[in-house]
């Protein structure tokens, strides 16, 4: 038995962020259902496409464990069978762009009227105000939650991450809401509407520039190292490089082989519990006790000096080795990892992080599995739906149409051609 056992999921998603959502609602048990335009679907189906002829990766490593019934919304005869949907799930999840379900003639009080118990969750790029009526894609919620004029170097231009915490980021955040509501359901009986807005998530994610926002006004803020170079600050949060900005300062120092590989580089942290062990690694002793060393507070100002020095001993290992000695020790550093080594990464597999998935179209690929584990609720990765493979299921199995009625729809233009199950 998995967790979500028994519930269904409309999943009316599309591109990476409602998506990601009901991928993990799938991995925990539930029935999600894709609903995709007929011969069209997913529009990431087509995108960056690698494979000729094949769904792409971007669409297959999003959609694991679904099914998905080619229906067409807009058509009388697709609206009757998409009613039956909305009788027939306990969540609808959606992330069109603004409007777009009320186009179709399903607002919120519609779907409640058709499914009083059924939990309608939405993402979109910002909430209610003056941009809500606003197409968002992931860099502009980066742009607009705060992270990006956060991110990069103070003397270049704001940076976006290569962590989707707009559209993976937003799907995280809507599967923790229908999970609740979910919860408040068993008690309640009723649905509601859970809406996660990608600004409002990504500025969740970036909390603590928030926090450092309003210490600005205490002072400088001085684990940035733009205090210790004595560059004034404004009256916005900064962009802080590769400084952890937290209460124990830390950087990406280079190691060994770092002129030839873009990734032999380490994440180095001088916590404070083991600062001693730090002094007697790279060899300054005296740093252990010395005036404007021997403290946390003393060293604010000299970060850059003090990393140039612990740089020098990280140098000559590779960030591999860097880690065997700091582990023991317990002193926190981290390897910069490429893609490359993650997917080659055979501890990753055996915990079911990466998996590796067959699929009939483009043969074996990598993905990336369910980074929750629920140890009564395990995952098994399943590969995602060809565009309509489930329709004729669906129809007959979930919605108990029979097999004229089927006919009809067919005929109707309501979903595509039906098609056989694929191994
Ligand atoms: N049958 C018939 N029509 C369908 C359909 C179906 N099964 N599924 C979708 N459509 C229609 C929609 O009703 C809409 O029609 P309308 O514009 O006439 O009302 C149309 O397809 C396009 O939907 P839309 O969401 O506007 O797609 P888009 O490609 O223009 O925009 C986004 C894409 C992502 C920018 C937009 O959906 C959006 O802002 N979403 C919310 C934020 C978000 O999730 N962004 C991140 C995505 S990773």
């Amino acid at each position: 038995m998995k967790a979500l056992d028994g519930i269904k999921v409309l999943d009316f998603t599309h591109v990476q962020s409602g998506p990601t959502c009901t991928q993990l609602l799938a991995w925990f048990g539930a029935d999600v259902i894709k609903v995709e335009r007929p011969g069209v679907g997913d529009a990431t189906r087509q995108q960056l496409v690698d494979v000729p002829g094949a769904d792409s990766l971007y669409f297959t490593m999003l959609n694991h464990n679904k099914r998905s019934i080619e229906l067409n919304s807009k058509n009388e005869t697709g609206k009757a069978v998409l009613t039956r949907l909305i009788e027939e799930c306990d969540v609808l999840v959606e992330n069109f762009a603004p409007g777009a379900l009320d186009r179709m003639g399903f607002s919120w009080e519609r779907i409640q009227e058709i499914n009083p118990r059924i939990i309608m969750a939405s993402i979109k790029g910002f909430g209610p105000g003056k941009y809500q009526d606003c197409k968002v894609y992931e860099n502009v919620a980066q742009c607009a939650g705060g992270s990006a004029s956060t991110t990069g170097f103070l003397d270049g231009p704001p940076l976006v991450t290569g962590a989707q915490i707009g559209d993976s980021g937003t799907g995280l955040h809507l599967c923790l809401g229908i999970v609740t509501a979910l919860f408040q359901r068993e008690k309640s009986g009723r649905g509601q509407k859970v809406s996660a807005a990608m600004q409002d998530a990504v500025l969740n994610l970036a909390r603590v520039k928030m926090r450092d926002q309003q210490r600005l006004a205490a002072g400088p803020l001085k684990e940035y190292s733009q205090f210790g170079e004595g560059i004034p600050f404004t009256d916005a949060t900064p962009r802080a490089g590769n400084d952890s900005g937290g209460g124990q300062p830390g950087r990406i120092l280079k190691c060994k082989g770092w002129e030839t590989d873009p990734n032999a580089y380490t994440y180095f942290i001088i916590q404070a519990a083991v600062w001693e062990k730090v002094c007697d690694l790279i060899g300054e002793p005296d740093w252990k006790t010395a005036d404007g060393y021997k403290s946390p507070p003393e060293r604010l100002d000299k970060l850059n000096q003090i990393f140039e020095r612990i740089e020098e001993w990280t140098m000559t290992k590779t960030k591999f080795e860097v880690m065997d000695v700091c582990n023991p020790l317990d002193i926190p550093v981290g390897p910069i990892l490429s893609m490359k080594e993650i997917a080659e990464d055979d501890g990753l597999y055996a915990t079911g992080t990466m998996v590796k998935v067959d699929h009939p179209e483009r043969g074996e690929y990598l993905s990336v599995g369910c980074p929750i584990k629920l140890s009564d609720s395990p995952v098994e990765v399943e590969r995602s739906p060809l565009l309509g493979e489930h329709t004729a299921e669906i129809l007959s199995q979930v919605l108990g149409y029979s097999d004229d009625e089927i006919q009809d729809i067919v005929a109707s233009g309501a979903v595509g051609e039906l098609k056989a199950a694929a191994e």
